[in-house]
């Protein structure tokens, strides 16, 4: 994919998990990176093996996506005399945990302003350049959480069904353009997401095999350069998707929050 001039790949979100996968996919493929997150050392770490191995240009550019205006702020220095060609919208986080509970609203918070804002304060900033441009890719992370109602998870859920409707809309846009959005819809991946207090390891979704982040982003970049609109990992994501399309709201709704409940 890399591009004459050389083109560069902002992956936000690339010091854990399915980011730093989505790094090396972008380096073995030519493209320099940009890489962003809020732990330093290890994306310091990261960027120096991806030198290493496939002699391309790696920059680490630090940002707290939570952070009102941070997210402009990563656009405008990760673009300056810079092509993006693609936009990797990887960074996302989600709380386990009912909204009527008292605690709780600073991570809910978070992924309202990381998952939703900064998400699309980047895409924004990316179509513009990459549609006057006539080509560019950009790679949404959402989830099959964004297909369905999510309750002991529901701020999070709700943040992946704006980002898969955000993305397959704006997709429809960019029609002809040269320009494509792909939303990466994985089910449950052994990454920290879940070591973290987003779920607190103790749902029923965090029981069942979870496949390798590797694999995940490997399908998600692959769906990315194909321009496909949608990719949802594995099979029994697929029926997950789809289920909710034929059966009644309030069933779906009831199902996945026995899927999500903490404590069983
Ligand atoms: N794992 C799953 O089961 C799963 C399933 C479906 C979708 N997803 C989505 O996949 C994406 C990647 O998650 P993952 O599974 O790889 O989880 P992860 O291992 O927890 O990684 C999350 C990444 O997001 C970054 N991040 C979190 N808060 C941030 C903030 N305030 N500012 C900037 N960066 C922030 C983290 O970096 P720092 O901590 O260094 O800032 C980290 O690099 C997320 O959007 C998630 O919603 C995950």
């Amino acid at each position: 994919m890399a591009g004459a001039g050389g083109d560069w790949a902002l992956i936000t979100g690339a010091s854990e998990g399915l980011g730093r996968e989505f790094a090396a996919l972008a380096a073995r493929d030519g493209l320099n990176l940009i890489l962003s997150a809020r732990q330093v050392p290890k994306l310091e770490v990261l960027a120096a093996d991806l030198r290493r191995a496939h002699r391309v240009e790696v920059v680490v550019i630090p940002a707290d996506l939570a952070e009102a205006a941070e997210a402009e702020r990563l656009w405008q220095e990760a673009s300056a005399g810079r092509r993006i060609a693609v936009l990797v919208n990887n960074a996302g986080l989600g709380r386990n945990g009912d909204l009527a509970e008292a605690e709780g609203w600073p991570r809910e918070a978070a992924s309202i302003a990381v998952n939703v804002v900064a998400a699309t304060v980047l895409m924004k900033r990316a179509v513009v350049e990459m549609a006057a441009r006539g080509s560019g890719r950009v790679l949404n992370v959402a989830s099959t959480a964004g297909f369905l109602p999510g309750p002991h998870m529901a701020v999070y859920h709700a943040t992946k069904a704006y980002l898969l409707s955000l993305s397959e809309a704006v997709a429809e846009e960019l029609r002809g353009s040269g320009v494509t959005v792909t939303a990466l819809c994985p089910g449950p991946t052994a990454t920290q997401f879940f070591a973290s207090d987003a779920a607190e390891g103790a749902t029923l979704v965090t029981r069942l095999g979870m496949p390798s982040a590797q694999s995940v982003a490997a399908a998600g970049w692959a769906a990315m350069r194909r321009g496909q609109r949608v990719k949802i990992t594995g099979a029994t994501n697929r029926i997950f998707a789809f289920l909710p399309r034929i059966t009644p709201r309030p069933i779906v709704t009831f199902m996945t929050g026995l899927f999500l409940k903490r404590r069983w």
